[in-house]
């Protein structure tokens, strides 16, 4: 079906906890946004909903860890990611709050509907549970050591060391992360999604509908999860924090976050259609609306499978017609990560560069990862916005608006007898619109921009201020046909570059709302004698200094986060290990050495660079204890030397073996020396 009669389009509802950066924007809302302008500049029926997912397991621990309350922390966020959309020209109809009474409602209805279909099922299973802090624990409450790479500190849903997915109960000597106490099982009940029912609808739905006109990524990875089994899936969960449970007998339990926050989709078009005095049920329950979800890549199963199941159970709903999934954008060789520090925040952007709005949009646009991960440089962004934006987009508005300036006083010329050029910009229109309707972002810009290409190549094959002096009807002629393809530009950029498009019809001296997407295209947009406004620079070029600056901020970044990646390997535990065997043990050679020499590590207020003599040679070893031994002070010491440990280079030092210390309670560090003088290259066994 392509003649839908409306449109209602998502946007993920980002979590609440933090703020989110330029790969957030590349992947779901910038192209959500580009897609619903250009709807709207069809003029037809849209709401574009989104909204702060403020629950879930991750917000809770944060406010823990941060001695802070889970609404303290979202209140905050919802404000700064909120202004930064809005700044960014991300035009939703609505931006609402999972913590909304309304939401509540809504997801409460929906699980009360299942429940009373009699379509969950009740499993009660042993779950870890907190004794002293009274309740029980999610899975990344608990930590332990990792049954495959010994990691003391490995999460019960996974070991961030080793990246094995885990289940608590495979964690050994697990423990809370509230108290720190071991956690007991007990029994809880909780409702799950049967999944596997639904086997056969979403088979039929994803491949026999979708197999065709969904991108390779979701349908790809749903297809994958369909062939794999699906199996019921907790909907519940036991905690304070986040849509109650609606039983009487479900106290301290709560709807699951992914079971919650998809249908805060549907309580935002309620919220919105009571503002603007619609009927919200128009957007969710009549078969000519088109759902569309855009999402990155780690929600595609939350959207292409649960989401359409529960929507497909209650009966009323409709379920999506395609979900746009985005790849991830990385910086500058790394994977984007806020808490890294490794990353652009949208806010920070806007601090940095706040007349800069489309030129982000613009280099996010033309390097979407629209089919696999792609790369944010910041010369790149420098080279893209300096050599397209300014050169072809701002040059080609400028020269046009100057000499129509200069040689008619501002006034559009008199038309030619003929032109192709309604037949060019047409079919460029219906290039863009064929590529939006696929949600190929970069070559629907990359035809946007072929026209202003066009117009410059009309400037400079006809050269207009050359044939002024004896042919002044010519010129009239060439900016005539210019003015209208720039015309046609601030219709047609909208959707991508929504400031320029306001800009350059204000400098037209006209209203954009006389104009809408279908007349593009059109040959006498700029009527003959009309007076054109005040001609401005479109973008400014970005300077080295900039980029030099944003690039050495990133080095920054990376210098510290090696800095902690070592001085964590550095750190001891005090906790007992796994057992181990007497063959494990005996690889290790431990021998007697004596400190020869020892200084600073430069920049590493924790290493100490140590000269040792082994008997059999003399060792570097970078060694963590700088914060209690002088270097002068331990010359001379005999220590204890694991020698034979991988080499390792450690802020550049290459260190052969690492010296045994002890560990005291105030975390002060002794060496284990012989207690008698013994000979260099001595084993310990
Ligand atoms: O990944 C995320 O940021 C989730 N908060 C997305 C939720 S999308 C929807 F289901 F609300
Ligand atoms: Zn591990």
């Amino acid at each position: 079906m392509t003649n839908w009669k409306r449109y209602t389009i998502t946007a993920a509802l980002p979590y609440a906890n933090g703020s989110k950066h330029i790969g957030h924007l590349a992947g779901a809302y910038l192209p959500a946004d580009t897609y619903v302008r250009y709807l709207r500049a069809q003029k037809r029926d849209v709401v574009f909903v989104c909204g702060s997912d403020e629950h879930g397991t991750a917000i809770t621990i944060q406010a823990m860890q941060e001695n802070t309350t889970p609404r303290a922390i979202i209140n905050k966020y919802h404000v700064l990611i909120k202004n930064s959309f809005e700044k960014l020209g991300i035009s939703f109809d609505i931006y609402h709050r999972t913590s909304e009474p309304l939401h509540h409602e809504t997801a409460q209805e929906f699980f009360l509907d299942f429940y009373n279909k009699g379509l969950f099922k009740e499993v009660t299973s042993e779950q870890y549970f907190d004794e002293e802090k009274k309740v029980f624990l999610a899975d990344r409450y608990i930590v332990g050591t990792c049954p495959n790479c010994g990691h003391d500190n490995a999460f019960g849903d996974q070991c961030e060391k080793c990246g094995k997915a885990l289940s608590p109960n495979e964690l050994i000597n697990p423990r809370s992360t509230l108290s720190g106490a071991a956690p007991v099982l007990r029994p809880t009940k909780h409702w799950y999604l049967p999944l596997n029912e639904y086997e056969p609808w979403l088979k039929q739905w994803l491949i026999r509908d979708h197999a065709k006109d969904w991108k390779q990524n979701a349908y790809g990875q749903s297809k994958s999860w369909i062939d794999a089994g699906l199996q019921p899936r907790a909907m519940t969960r036991d905690g304070e924090w986040g849509v109650k449970v609606p039983l009487p007998d479900a106290e301290g339990k709560v709807l699951y976050v992914w079971f919650d926050a998809p249908i805060g989709y549907i309580s935002a078009t309620k919220q919105w259609a009571k503002e603007n005095n619609t009927r919200w049920e128009l957007y969710w329950k009549d078969s000519d609306t088109r759902l569309v979800h855009f999402v990155g890549k780690d929600n595609i199963v939350f959207h292409c499978i649960i989401f359409p199941v529960m929507l497909h159970m209650h009966g009323d709903y409709i379920v999506p017609d395609n979900v746009p999934a985005n790849e991830f954008l990385n910086l500058e060789g790394d994977k984007m990560s806020t808490s890294r520090k490794w990353s652009v925040e949208m806010h920070e952007y806007l601090e940095t560069f706040p007349d800069k709005v489309d030129e982000l949009r613009y280099v996010l646009t033309s390097i979407a990862p629209e089919t696999k991960d792609s790369e944010f440089l910041w010369k790149d962004y420098q080279t893209r916005v300096n050599s397209e934006l300014v050169a072809i987009f701002g040059n080609l508005v400028n020269r046009v608006l100057v000499l129509t300036d200069k040689y008619f006083e501002g006034k559009v010329p008199k038309a030619g007898e003929c032109s192709d050029l309604k037949t060019y910009v047409t079919g460029q229109r219906e290039k863009i619109s064929d590529a939006l309707e696929h949600f190929k972002f970069r070559d629907a810009l990359s035809e946007m921009m072929n026209i202003a290409r066009h117009g410059n190549k009309l400037l400079t094959e006809k050269e207009p201020w050359k044939t002024f002096k004896d042919n002044p009807e010519a010129t009239g002629v060439v900016l005539y046909d210019c003015l209208q393809i720039i015309t046609n530009l601030a219709i047609l950029c909208e959707p991508f570059l929504p400031f320029t498009s306001q800009k350059l019809f204000a400098m037209l001296n006209v209203d954009e709302r006389n104009f809408s997407w279908k007349d593009a295209g059109r040959q006498d947009l700029m009527k003959v004698g009309h007076q054109l406004g005040k001609a401005s620079l479109l973008y400014q070029k970005i300077e080295y200094e900039a980029m030099d600056k944003e690039i050495e901020k990133l080095q920054k970044i990376k210098d510290q986060n090696s800095k902690i990646k070592e001085e964590k390997a550095m750190e001891t535990t005090a906790e007992a290990k796994p057992e181990i065997t007497f063959d494990d043990f005996s690889k290790i050679d431990i021998r007697v050495g004596t400190i020869v020499a020892a200084e600073k590590v430069e920049k590493a207020d924790k290493l100490l660079k140590l000269t040792v003599d082994l008997g059999f040679e003399t060792r570097t070893v970078v060694s963590g204890i700088a914060e209690f031994f002088k270097p002068e002070d331990i010359i001379g010491t005999q220590v204890s030397v694991v020698a034979n440990l991988a080499p390792r280079k450690l802020r550049g030092i290459e260190s052969k073996g690492m010296i045994l210390m002890s560990e005291d309670k105030e975390g002060k560090l002794h060496f284990v020396s012989p207690k008698d003088l013994t000979d260099n290259g001595s084993t310990i066994k």
